[in-house]
């Protein structure tokens, strides 16, 4: 691992952290299971909120005792009141840092606006490749050899804010969307919990736009995971 991308293991920020998510949980589950092995620089996952009620990461937090909330999008008139009840609940929970983790909603500029600079998301490309949908199949339908898996901080662009740390991982020529998808997954539970300790230690900063690690720019395309994992 290069001095860029060290980090220590256990320290003790205190930083507490909001997760939003929609489906599954599995990356929920990575920074569980992070917190649990003592990885996530102190970092505490204080609470999670869904917009779905039958979320699989609700059980994942309710296994470990993590309050959760659920708020269904559904049950609002607007964006703006749904994205303003999610502001509430979540600043109840006084969060240091907010982790997208498979939230599938596109949230206002006021919402962003408010955690700009400790809202982060995983992106399953190697952005600016792929922002939106179903990228693991537009990567196997554009033939690529390399996909992968990107942590960013969250501004308005959508899956356009700046990228913090990138993973890939090989495409095979007989991959199906759903093997490709379990293959960049795998990454995906690597980078995001580095991300997260990585800004509980307070290394990671995002100002007027750019991402810096230990106060130093960090490239278009995020730390490069495969050059400095350990
Ligand atoms: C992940 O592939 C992530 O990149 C994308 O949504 C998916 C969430 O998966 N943003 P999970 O719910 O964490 O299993």
């Amino acid at each position: 691992m290069n001095s860029d991308l060290e980090s220590s293991t256990n320290g003790n920020s205190g930083c507490r952290v909001v997760v939003l998510i929609s489906g599954g949980g599995t990356n929920l589950q990575a920074l569980i299971d992070a917190a649990q092995q003592d990885t996530l620089a102190g970092a505490q996952l204080v609470g999670v909120l869904s917009n779905r009620p039958n979320a699989g990461g609700l059980a994942r937090a309710a296994q470990v005792s993590i309050p959760s909330i659920t708020l269904n999008h559904q049950d609002y008139a607007s964006r703006e009141a749904f994205d303003a009840a999610m502001l509430h609940n979540i600043d109840a929970w006084q969060p240091d840092l907010v982790v997208l983790a498979g939230f599938m909603r596109i949230l206002t500029p006021e919402f962003v606006a408010h955690y700009e600079g400790r809202m982060i998301n995983i992106h399953p490309s190697l952005l600016p490749k792929y922002p939106g949908l179903h990228t693991h199949a537009r990567a196997i339908e554009a033939g690529d050899r390399e996909h992968g898996a990107t942590v960013h901080f969250v501004t308005t662009e959508l899956d356009g804010g700046p990228a913090i740390v990138q993973a890939s991982v090989p495409v095979h020529s007989d991959d199906t969307e759903a093997i490709l998808a379990q293959r960049v997954q795998t990454v995906e539970h690597q980078i995001y919990p580095a991300a997260v300790a990585w800004f509980a230690q307070g290394l990671l900063t995002m100002r007027s736009g750019r991402a810096y690690m230990r106060g130093k720019l960090i490239g278009s395309t995020g730390l490069n995971w495969n050059e400095s994992a350990p």
